[in-house]
C-alpha cells in the first residue's frame, strides 16, 4: 500500500473515473534532487525550501487535456530507498513514463543512469518513455553539471533532456507535456490509442481545463 507518511501529500481523490486515458508515471533519482518538489510544483503549483525526505512511495493525480481527450496522470514519487523490485511487484506494472532526475549541483555518474535504465529493462518496462531531467537549474553558482553534459548523457541513453527548476517553475510543465506527447506518439504507433491524439503537432500542448462543451450536447 502506498504510504502517505510525507505529510505534504495529504488526502487525495483517486476515485475519479472520468478520463479517456490514464498514464502512470514515475519520478526517480537520488535523494534530495527535487523529485517531490518537482511533483508538487506541477500538481499544486507549490514549493517549499524545507527538505522532508520522502518515506516509501506516494503519488499525485493530475488531469490534463490533449486534443480534447482527458488524460489522467498518476504520478508516483519514490524514495530512493525503495527498490525497483518491490515497486514492480507491488505497484507499477503499468508504468508508461519515467522522469529520471538529477540535480545540476552534484556530480552524477553515468553508471547511475545506466543502472536505472537497466532496471527498467529488467522489469519489462521496455516500452516506457523516459525523460532525463537536470533539476535546480536556478542554482547557477553551484552548478557542476553543465547543460552540454546533460544533453550528452541523454543522447547516450536515447532520452529527451530538460533542465528544470521546481523552485523557479522552469520547464516543469514542459517536461510533463513532452513526456505525455512521446507516450501518445508511441501508443499511436502501436495502434493502442486513438491516433488523432498524437498526429497533430499543432495545438498539442496540454491544457489544464476541459474543452468547451459542444452546443446541443446531450451529456
Ligand atoms: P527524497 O525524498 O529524499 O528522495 O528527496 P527529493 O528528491 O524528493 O527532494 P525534495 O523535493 O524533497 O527537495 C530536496 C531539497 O531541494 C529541498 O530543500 C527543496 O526545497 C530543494 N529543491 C528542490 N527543487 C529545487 C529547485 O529546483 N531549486 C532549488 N534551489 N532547490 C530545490
Ligand atoms: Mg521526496
Amino acid at each position: 500500500m502506498a504510504s502517505a507518511q510525507d505529510s505534504r501529500y495529504g488526502q487525495k481523490d483517486t476515485s475519479d473515473q472520468n478520463f479517456d486515458y490514464m498514464f502512470k508515471l514515475l519520478i526517480i533519482g537520488n535523494s534530495s534532487v527535487g523529485k517531490t518538489s518537482f511533483l508538487f510544483r506541477y500538481a499544486d503549483d507549490s514549493f517549499t525550501s524545507a527538505f522532508v525526505s520522502t518515506v516509501g512511495i506516494d503519488f499525485k493525480v493530475k488531469t490534463v487535456f490533449k486534443n480534447e481527450k482527458r488524460i489522467k496522470l498518476q504520478i508516483w514519487d519514490k524514495s530512493p530507498q525503495e527498490g525497483f523490485r518491490m515497486i514492480y511487484i507491488t505497484y507499477h506494472r503499468g508504468i508508461i513514463g519515467f522522469i529520471f532526475m538529477f540535480q545540476v549541483t552534484s556530480v552524477l555518474a553515468y553508471s547511475t543512469l545506466l543502472d536505472w535504465s537497466t532496471q527498467i529493462k529488467t522489469y519489462s518496462w521496455d516500452n516506457a518513455q523516459v525523460i532525463l531531467v537536470g533539476n535546480k537549474c536556478d542554482m547557477e553558482d553551484e552548478r557542476v553539471i553543465f547543460t552540454e553534459r546533460g544533453k550528452h548523457l541523454a543522447e547516450q541513453l536515447g532520452f529527451e533532456f530538460f533542465e528544470t527548476s521546481a523552485k523557479d517553475n522552469i520547464n516543469v510543465k514542459q517536461t510533463f507535456e513532452q513526456l505525455v506527447d512521446i507516450i501518445c506518439d508511441k501508443m499511436s504507433e502501436s495502434l493502442e490509442m486513438d491516433p488523432t491524439i498524437a498526429v497533430s503537432k499543432q495545438n498539442t500542448w496540454l491544457k489544464d481545463t476541459p474543452p468547451p462543451q459542444q452546443p446541443n450536447c446531450g451529456c
